[in-house]
């Protein structure tokens, strides 16, 4: 509802043939980015939210600026094998096979407050991972904040019962 939401979305592209909607293109633009953050700071500065955790590569785009406006710590979930610490590991189910996310044991002490942080959902099996390794470290999940919501796929529902807060819907079209 936001009059700053269009532009945000027009600066999304849906690209024939390629499974996801790509936001590569929202970056180009500064004003559209900056916006972008704005309405999810907006959203979590007065939230106690003591941790941003954003999800590896497209999470990593929107997580850390909201931290630092928010004045909490980001932490990275990552793909298999990128963390050289020890970690908590979760596997999700892909639409063909499964994928994996870690988290550095001690990132998170529990109690702390956790806002997940993602471009988009769309199965929901990514954030479900993601609220998993969060939940594992002892951390409250306050939300789950993305720019993007595929409703046709009902991620929300995989959601273990955390809110869900999305600038805007897309249905794409999924290809195989
Ligand atoms: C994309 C997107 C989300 C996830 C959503 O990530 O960035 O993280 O898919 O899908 P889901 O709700 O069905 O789990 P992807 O793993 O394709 O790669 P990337 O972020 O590393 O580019
Ligand atoms: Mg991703």
């Amino acid at each position: 509802n936001d009059p700053r939401i269009p532009a945000i979305q027009s600066r999304i592209r849906v690209v024939p043939d390629f499974p996801k909607p790509d936001i590569t293109t929202l970056l180009l633009d500064p004003k559209a980015y900056r916006d972008t953050i704005d309405l999810f700071v907006e959203r979590y500065k007065t939230k106690n939210i003591s941790v941003v955790a954003g999800v590896e590569a497209r999470g990593f785009m929107f997580g850390p600026p909201i931290a630092l406006a928010i004045g909490a710590k980001f932490v990275p979930l990552r793909k298999p094998k990128k963390l050289p610490g020890k970690v908590f590991r979760q596997e999700y189910d892909l639409e063909y096979g499964s994928d994996c996310l870690e988290m550095h044991v001690g990132a998170v002490e529990a109690g702390e407050r956790a806002l997940v942080v993602d471009d988009l959902v769309a199965t929901g099996g990514t954030l479900c991972a993601a609220i998993n390794l969060l939940e594992r470290a002892g951390a409250e999940v306050a939300e789950c904040a993305c720019v993007i919501e595929v409703p046709n796929l009902k991620g929300k529902e995989r959601l273990n019962g955390k809110p869900l807060y999305a600038l805007m819907e897309s249905h794409y079209r999924a290809v195989k």
